[in-house]
């Protein structure tokens, strides 16, 4: 495995390989890699020829107050989860390798990008479409690997990639899962040992909500109450959001008899968690 930073090298890696018509598979993550990451590049190796991981903090991304400088890195860490994972290339580029000072395209998906986390985030949404289009340009992959975890981002990027030609298919892959039911993430690292047992009550809700789907619940009002109550019960977490919503168009829904995404967004102190799962009422 090699670790490339510049985008021509990478290039002429990916033409040789086209040229004997292997298959590529693109893993995009920010780094700081987990086990999480590490189930979407296994699946992309099983799937393609090559794979490429891309590990890129994307400034795009972050908001005025958000961690950008925080955010967490260990690129030797990352080589060799990706080393042992199975991937071909780390690429690893600087900010100012992906994008040129003067750029001026961005790219909105509406819709899709206008409640959860976007209405939390509103500039998130346009800087992840603008670094992965630039890495589908970039890769060319046959394949490109995302998890559910970002169950919004991945809607967004399927619609993106609808909507703009990419002759790319995207994969969602589930959500990996601490021992004890935590989603894996890389802002884990944030959290305090009295934090990291304060941030269960995420998984924790959800659970609840779940089996009051599974015994028949249909009325979303009632769901967001079971949830909000167990978040409200721990005195570290502040809810950011609690949401139910159809799993295609993402807007809010009266009733369940669809498929829904049931989504959180949590403080536990000072960070924020996302979760979230998806039921079809019927069907699960
Ligand atoms: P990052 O948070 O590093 O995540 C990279 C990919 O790993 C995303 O598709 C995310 O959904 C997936 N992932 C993270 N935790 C996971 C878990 N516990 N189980 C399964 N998959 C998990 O998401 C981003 O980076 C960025 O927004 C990016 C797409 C790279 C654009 O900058």
């Amino acid at each position: 495995m090699i670790t490339i930073n510049a985008i021509n090298e990478l290039r002429k890696q990916i033409n040789e390989w086209k040229l004997k018509g292997l298959t590529v598979g693109l893993v995009p993550t920010m780094g700081f890699l987990h086990e999480g990451h590490e189930s979407l590049i296994k699946r992309a190796k099983k799937e393609n020829d090559r794979v490429v991981v891309s590990v890129f903090v994307n400034p795009t991304q972050f908001g005025p107050n958000e961690d950008l400088e925080s955010y967490p890195r260990d690129i030797k860490h990352d080589e060799a989860l990706c080393s042992n994972a199975g991937a071909n290339i780390i690429f690893n580029p600087s900010p100012s390798e992906m994008y040129y000072k003067d750029a001026s395209t961005t790219i909105n998906v509406l819709g899709l990008t206008e409640g959860l986390c976007g209405a939390k985030r509103p500039v998130h949404f346009g800087g992840v479409c603008l670094v992965v289009s630039k890495l589908f340009n970039i890769v060319t992959p046959n394949r490109a690997y995302f998890g559910e975890k970002d169950a919004q981002q991945l809607a967004v990027i399927k619609k993106m990639v609808r909507d703009l030609n990419f002759d790319i298919e995207v994969v969602g892959c589930p959500i990996v899962r601490e021992i004890d039911g935590l989603a894996k993430s890389s802002r884990n690292s944030y959290l305090s040992e009295h934090e990291r047992s304060a941030a269960l009550v995420l998984n924790q809700s959800l659970t609840l909500a779940k089996e009051a789907l599974l015994a028949g619940k249909n009325d979303p009002a009632a769901i967001k109450n079971i949830i909000t109550k167990k978040l409200d019960s721990e005195s570290l977490a502040k809810i950011d959001y609690v949401e139910i919503v159809d799993s295609l168009t993402l807007k809010p829904v009266d009733i369940i008899n669809s498929s829904i995404l049931v989504a959180i967004a949590v403080y536990i102190g000072k960070t924020r968690l996302i979760d979230n799962f998806t039921f079809t009422q019927g069907g699960n």
